[in-house]
């Protein structure tokens, strides 16, 4: 890597989702569509759904408190802490400083939220990655959540691009999993209403297909300012990168931007060759088969994640990672209205051997399935859970075993409970 600070970068990862999910073909028949259009044109066979007792901040804690336990990290390393969520349950109050009591972190421990649609956990991420760089960390630790519930509402074309849940990773200097190359990452910012949620309501307006057009554009801007960042570094082109990673709101949208990804790399590294267009069209396709589609299946079953969705991908990349060496994989952040961000990393040589750290199949297996009735009574129950006339919730009515749980609203204070 060739910047001064080539470790820096992500040590511990975790994800927690909810406890039930509903099934995405029972969802389309339900709505009176084929279940292919689900399954095959957006890519989602289960749609985490989050109840009325587990929220951005239990889910946030919780998947901080696997990354923290799992890698065997001590609270007290920790010297910042950053929630990314499209999903706050305050308009003032971060919903970082909920999570720092429920992790019992330092006084001392920065903590703040960011907001940015699905790039509010990237934008916490560089920031961390920057303290470190800058010295302000004393040796200390950064830890990352990105939590969030993504909510369309029922009947509306986002509905089966909904999804639950949180990813924490913790940021050092001598990072065992991933190290990323915060010298070249390439910005893209631009004022467009592609996606954007009311301080008033609890689900997302969406221009669906122009959100895709408006990814795409960024993806296009922002990997052009990473390779203007580069200058003639070789990591930057598709054919060195082992994994490629993208946000991902359904997966069939990484196969799109994979597409986009290659088309603008090819041009920019035109070798001479005269392809027919099948040719073409061919190599497309098996670089997304070996560079993007093996890691789709963990968000094939949780849904639209917002700001972890990207590092959810990745996951599945370490959870299944058996390699020996050092690999080179590009990441691609998008948050709706819009920024972005495109960079490249590198997975450390001993990363396989916290593979099975790094797989949360165990938990997604224990899953509750809702029916379809259940996931709108859901959704419903939950438009008014943080309304302070509510009493309090009964996690027992969602068979709900966490130990770390909403309860409802009491003088207009949330309150949580954990054991
Ligand atoms: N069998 C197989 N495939 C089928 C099918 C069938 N019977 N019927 C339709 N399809 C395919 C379509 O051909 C299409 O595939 P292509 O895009 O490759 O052509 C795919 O299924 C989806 O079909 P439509 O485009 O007709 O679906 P739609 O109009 O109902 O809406 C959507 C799709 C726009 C993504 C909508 O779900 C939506 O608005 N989602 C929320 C917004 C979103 O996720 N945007 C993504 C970019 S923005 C972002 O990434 C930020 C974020 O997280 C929100």
């Amino acid at each position: 890597m060739n910047n001064n600070n080539s470790s820096i970068g992500i040590d511990a990862i975790a994800f927690h989702g909810p406890r039930c999910y509903v099934d995405m073909a029972e969802l389309a028949t339900a709505r009176g569509i084929d279940p292919a259009k689900y399954q095959k044109g957006l890519g989602q066979l289960k749609m985490a759904v989050a109840t009325p007792c587990e929220d951005t901040v239990t889910m946030a804690a919780q998947a901080g408190r696997k990354a923290l336990e799992k890698f065997g990290i001590d609270a007290s390393e920790i010297g910042m802490l950053i929630v990314g969520t499209e999903t706050g349950i305050d308009h003032s109050k971060p919903t970082a400083v909920y999570v720092h009591e429920l992790l019992d972190l330092s006084q001392n421990c920065r903590t703040f939220e960011t907001k940015h649609a699905c790039y509010g956990a990237t934008a916490g991420m560089t920031s961390a990655i920057d303290w470190i760089a800058a010295g302000r960390a004393r040796g200390k630790k950064a830890l990352v959540i990105a939590s969030d519930i993504a909510r369309y509402g029922i009947g509306t074309p986002g509905e089966p691009t909904q999804g639950a849940g949180a990813v924490a990773m913790v940021i050092s200097n001598n990072a065992r999993l991933v190290a990323i190359d915060s010298q070249t990452i390439g910005d893209y910012t631009r004022q467009v209403m592609d996606f954007w949620r009311p301080l008033y309501s609890k689900y997302a307006f969406t221009d669906g297909h122009y959100s895709i057009e408006c990814y795409l554009d960024a993806l296009t801007g922002a990997w052009e300012a990473a390779r203007e960042n580069a200058g003639d570094d070789t990591r930057f082109t598709i054919d060195n990168i082992e994994a490629c990673f993208y946000h991902v709101p359904f997966t069939a949208m990484a196969r799109k931007a994979h597409f986009r990804h290659y088309e603008i790399d090819f041009s920019m590294n035109e070798t001479g060759e005269n392809l027919s267009d099948e040719q073409a069209q061919q190599r497309i396709i098996s670089s997304y088969q070996k560079r993007v589609s093996p890691w789709l299946s963990i968000n094939a079953e949780v849904g639209n994640i917002y700001t972890g969705s990207l590092f959810l991908a990745m996951m599945d990349y370490l959870r299944q990672n058996k390699n020996k060496g050092d690999a080179n994989i590009s990441l691609f952040s998008y948050g709706s209205g819009c920024g972005a961000s495109y960079f490249i990393a590198s997975v450390h040589p001993d990363a396989a051997q916290f593979a099975r750290l790094c797989d949360p199949s165990e938990e997604l297996n224990k899953r509750r399935k809702l029916s379809v009735d259940e996931y709108e009574s859901v959704l419903k129950d939950t438009e008014n859970t943080d309304l302070h006339e509510n009493e309090s919730l009964d996690p027992a009515r969602w068979d709900l075993l966490e130990n770390l749980l909403y309860l409802g609203t009491r003088d207009h204070q949330r309150m949580y409970v954990s054991n």
